[in-house]
């Protein structure tokens, strides 16, 4: 949380808030293939920042590399105020505590119940016994909304939603500060989804987590997201609220947020738009 020991907020110029999250210049490519090109992007502590963009612009790509999953070309990322390539092992292995993390594939691991896959975190870092352990799992199983039952079930016999939830759970399993979320409502049905937004929401508020939502769903960027990021031209192109989006002059932007889809469910009309593509970059 804010003021932990060896938190070094940077000061954002300009807007004075906590950033938690500050990438710059990150270049990621694949051989000769450039997916993302000197991208820049703050995430604000306690903030719920939705990340939308094509698919294969390289949403995933960008999450694996803050995680150190993937190699990055060039560019300084600092989560929490530090930088890893500064760190030694034991700091990394602190600041990965801190941070947590539903993957867009392969979100449980499946021979393994859900609590313990809740677990599987807790015994890489932790030293804890048994029994707290599972107090713990059956406490995370509990906040994401799952029956007491969940715990001793495979992932096989868990609903699509189920599933998610019990990723979240994971998530959360060592009380990360910042969460990243690739695509955490895709495959559930918009109810399913909906109640998935508020379970985000109130953990936000009851944990103040900051929260980094990789996401397709217009429905979750209008109900949650304080914020939207989107990527595009292998940068973060324009990010803001969703007047914002209306506003940017983007073909991919304005069919995305002004599309049939959208119309049903983000307000259109209320001034925010630059009419007959005018209103410049
Ligand atoms: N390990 C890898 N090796 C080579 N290319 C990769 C690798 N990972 C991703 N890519 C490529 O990087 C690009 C971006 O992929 P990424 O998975 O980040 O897309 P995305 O924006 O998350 O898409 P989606 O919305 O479909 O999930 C794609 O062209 C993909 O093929
Ligand atoms: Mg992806």
């Amino acid at each position: 949380m804010a003021g932990s020991v060896d938190e070094q907020p940077i000061e954002n110029e300009g807007q004075g808030r906590d950033v938690v999250l500050s990438a710059r210049d990150v270049t990621v490519a694949f051989g000769s293939k450039v997916v993302l090109d000197r991208l820049n992007l703050d995430i604000y502590r306690g903030e719920i920042l939705g990340f939308v963009g094509a698919s294969g612009t390289g949403k995933s790509v960008l999450m694996r590399t803050v995680l150190r999953l993937l190699p990055r070309r060039s560019g300084t990322i600092k989560i929490l105020g530090q930088d890893f390539d500064e760190l030694n092992e034991p700091q990394r292995n602190a600041l990965d505590m801190r941070l947590g993390v539903l993957f867009q594939q392969g979100a449980l691991f499946s021979s393994l119940t859900v609590k313990e896959n809740i677990q599987v975190p807790m015994r890489e870092y932790l030293d804890l016994p048994h029994s707290l352990m599972d107090e713990l799992a059956h406490l995370k199983i509990r906040m994401v909304g799952l029956a007491a039952d969940a715990a001793d079930k495979y992932p096989s016999e868990l609903s699509g939603g189920m599933i998610k939830r019990a990723a979240l759970a994971r998530a959360l399993a060592l009380d990360p500060e910042l969460v990243f979320l690739d695509e955490p409502t895709s495959g559930l049905d918009p109810i399913g989804a909906a109640e998935f937004d508020e379970l985000i929401a109130n953990l936000r508020d009851s944990l103040g987590l900051t929260v980094y939502m990789v996401t397709h769903d217009l429905d979750s960027l209008f109900s949650v997201c304080d914020r939207i990021a989107v990527l595009g031209k292998k940068r973060v192109m324009v990010e803001g609220t969703i007047d914002d989006m209306l506003a940017y002059d983007d073909p991919w932007v304005q069919a995305y947020f002004r599309g049939k889809r959208a119309r049903s469910i983000v307000p259109q009309d209320n001034g925010a738009r630059h009419d007959n593509g005018s209103g410049g970059k």
